[in-house]
């Protein structure tokens, strides 16, 4: 049933160019202009009346959530907060009947976000629920379900739910933007096509694991490393931390990278790998002279750039791997997969069991 894999973790990352397609398809127009969704109830009226909306979810489904921050507040412009489904309940957050409040989970099933569902039904805000799993307790009590159409992941490690999502927040980005009247149509039809483009750009990716497979050999030596982004290069670099540490239990913190000197960067000491997502242009100068930041103190920089900007990376790095060019806000879903490559060849190369880490569950229902 792993289809000729070693893991079923490495099955999954490569199943995501399908899982991209499956959870676009029937959600794009036959003209592939405009986006449809179907499955959101709510009137015209109903979102345009929406005034705030809560992102609420664990672990990768929250890191996905980030992405989704992002997505919604450049595309709708309504401000979002996202929230980690364990702390949500008890900050006592301000859910009024106009405020969406989205609940990410693959499982459907994570004890803490149905309690953030719960309550946030009980103030009156209307929930949509993004999850992989139809006829799950998130999916059944949720007013409006996207479904991801990842397939069933078995891993532990979450890989094609977590990209999966962040297509399902790239459609509804798109739709309440379409809904509302901040993109006109040109602009939605831009990005529906660049979306297009993602899943063969998977497939160019998964062409080099090799190179990602000796990266990981070489940071597997080590018990400490850092990965830094800006923008929703840092809430890739997040899930790339979690992943590596989830299953080669090597220790990693994602950084903001222009936080760096608040702290963190007393940390850098000769070798230690610090590895950079920096796809972002407008943001691209800053990063690189974080980049510098770490150089100057020794660290061994690995640097995940778009194609067509490693000659000037090249020259503040040690280590540079080309993602296909993509719109900035869809980055993610290319970016995030050579970090999930680095986090399985990193386990690999330890020995540890990568489908089942060590203390985890597939499915937290437990608070
Ligand atoms: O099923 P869910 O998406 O609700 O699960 C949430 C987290 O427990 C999950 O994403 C966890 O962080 C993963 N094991 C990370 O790979």
């Amino acid at each position: 049933e792993k289809a000729g894999f070693d893991h079923f973790m490495l099955k999954e990352i490569y199943e995501q160019p399908k899982a991209y397609r499956n959870t676009m398809m029937g959600r794009i127009t036959d003209d592939g202009k405009s986006v449809v969704l179907k499955e959101i109830g709510m009137t015209a009226e109903q979102i345009r009346g929406i005034r705030k909306v809560h992102i609420v979810a664990c672990g990768t489904a929250f890191h996905a959530g980030l992405v989704g921050k992002s997505v919604i507040e450049n595309l709708a412009r309504i401000p979002v907060e996202t929230d980690v489904a364990s702390e949500y309940r008890y900050r006592s957050p301000i859910i009024t009947p106009d405020t969406l409040v989205i609940v990410v989970s693959q499982s459907g099933e994570t004890a803490d976000t149905l309690a953030a569902l719960r309550e946030a039904k009980r103030c009156g805000a209307r929930v949509l629920a993004i999850t992989n799993v139809v006829g799950s307790s998130v999916a059944r009590e949720a007013d409006d379900v996207m479904i991801t159409q990842a397939g069933p992941e078995i891993a532990v490690a979450s890989t094609k739910a977590y990209t999966s999502q962040l297509i399902a927040f790239y459609l509804l980005g798109l739709f309440l933007a379409d809904t509302i009247g901040t993109r006109d149509a040109a602009y939605v039809s831009e990005v529906v096509a660049a979306m297009g483009e993602l899943p063969e750009q998977v497939e160019r990716i998964l062409e080099h694991a090799e190179v990602l497979k000796q990266v990981a050999e070489s940071l597997s030596k080590h018990n400490n490393l850092f990965f830094i982004g800006r923008g929703v290069d840092f809430a890739v670099a997040q899930e790339g931390s979690l992943k590596l540490k989830e299953i080669s239990y090597i220790h990693s913190e994602a950084y903001a990278a222009g936080e760096l000197k608040h702290g963190t960067l007393a940390l850098i000491e000769e070798g230690i790998p610090v590895i950079s997502v920096i796809t972002q242009e407008d943001l691209y100068e800053k990063t690189l002279s974080n980049i510098k930041e770490v150089k100057a103190r020794g660290a061994h920089v690995l640097a995940l750039v778009n194609e067509g900007q490693e000659e000037e990376v090249g020259k503040s790095v040690d280590e540079l791997f080309a993602i296909p060019k993509t719109l900035p806000l869809l980055a993610p879903a290319l970016s995030v997969v050579p970090l999930q490559l680095i986090a399985y060849f990193a386990s690999l190369a330890r020995g540890n069991d990568v489908d089942k880490p060590r203390n985890l569950a597939k499915s937290v229902t437990v608070e």
